[in-house]
């Protein structure tokens, strides 16, 4: 698993390679026609599980946000067994690392039948069935995953999803300014992943936090609450604390009832529209008396502050995810070796 979450830079800079030319995104990253097929393109539909899904998630607020398109994410196991309304025009877009999980390939038949524009897959495996089965490929290269937590798949998936959001925004007339911003920072991302894996040795130390922990919760806004509930899955699927991620708004319905000093907070903070909101839920913890530790983004003017703060570099509204994902793979790693879940180290 480490060995793979080091690999992000050089992996994420490997799905980006040949995509991106003289400040764009290259339209035949998706085949030949694909132009026509994006500007036919009315809704997005996204199925996937597990970690994939939550890429997903991230990819429902890019499209709609950058391009203008609706577009809903869904669980392949929910999406199966209903019947889905498809509105004409609406693209169906699986996401796996493995391209065999059973609930999509299972959900990718039933979409076959039920009138969509067409079907595209981000994947990782190129002979997988997934690929084969679908019209329109954008593979991830991320390279064989072996750990049992997903890393590196994701943070390509997210990459590639990214790539799909700027060239669908770029037909649908997205502001050219955002656009070359967004291309930037895809451009730039394999050297900020790296920055950011710099920060190991704050993560290895804030894991101390975690070791006697029964329970953590998550929290984020916006495209950074699929980044939270990424978080918590990583910390269960590893180190078997039990973790929760909250859309960071819902705090007060419920949950906060939880909070306290048994009960970690983990707060992801980057400097977007969503910070003065974010902040306010922040001081909801501390009023229940909650360890918090914040995950937030250089610049922040808020005087955030918690039992720890990691502070992330500048970062962008397509980096920012990315980026926010690395800490919290490092956290579930280091949290699982001091619990004395990976064995022989
Ligand atoms: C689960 C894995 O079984 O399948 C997750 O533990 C993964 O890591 C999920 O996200 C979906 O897999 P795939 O290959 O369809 O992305």
């Amino acid at each position: 698993m480490l060995k793979e979450i080091h690999e992000q830079p050089q992996v994420i800079a490997e799905t980006l390679e040949g995509r991106i030319a003289g400040g764009k995104v290259l339209n035949e990253i998706l085949g030949v026609g694909a132009s026509e097929l994006l500007q036919q393109t009315q809704a997005v539909h996204i199925v996937a599980c597990g970690t994939s899904y939550h890429a997903g998630l991230v990819a429902r607020y890019w499209i709609e946000t950058l391009a203008g398109v609706p577009c809903t994410t869904e669980i392949a196991s929910e999406y199966r067994y209903r019947q889905p309304v498809v509105q004409p025009g609406t693209l169906f877009l699986t996401i796996s690392q493995s391209g065999e999980t059973a609930d999509t390939l299972a959900a990718l038949k039933m979409a076959k039948s039920r009138g969509y524009h067409a079907e595209l897959a981000v994947c990782n495996v190129p002979e997988s069935s997934l690929v084969r089965e679908s019209r329109l490929v954008l593979m991830t290269r991320a390279g064989p995953e072996i750990g049992v937590a997903s890393t590196k798949a994701f943070t390509t998936q997210l990459a590639t999803l990214a790539l799909f959001a700027l060239a669908l925004g770029k037909v649908k007339g997205m502001d050219e300014g955002r656009y070359q911003r967004g291309v930037r920072q895809l451009e730039t991302l394999p050297s900020m992943v790296a920055d950011v894996l710099a920060l190991d040795p704050q993560i290895k130390a804030l894991a101390e936090h975690f070791v006697d922990k029964e329970h953590a919760l998550f929290l984020g806004r916006g495209t950074h609450w699929p980044i939270a509930m990424e978080g918590a899955l990583k910390l269960k699927e590893i180190s078997y604390i039990h973790a929760e991620a909250y859309a960071a708004g819902e705090l007060k319905h419920g949950p906060l009832a939880l909070v306290d000093a048994d009960m970690p907070v983990i707060a992801i903070a980057p400097n977007d529209h969503l910070i003065d909101k974010l902040s306010s839920n922040m001081e909801e913890v501390r009023a229940r008396g909650g360890r918090l530790y914040l995950f937030v983004e250089q610049g922040i003017k808020h005087g955030l502050h918690g039992e720890s703060v990691l502070t992330l570099p500048k970062c962008g509204e397509i980096s920012a995810p990315v980026l926010f994902t690395i800490p919290l793979q490092l956290l579930a790693y280091h949290v699982a070796v001091l619990r004395g879940m990976m064995p022989g180290l």
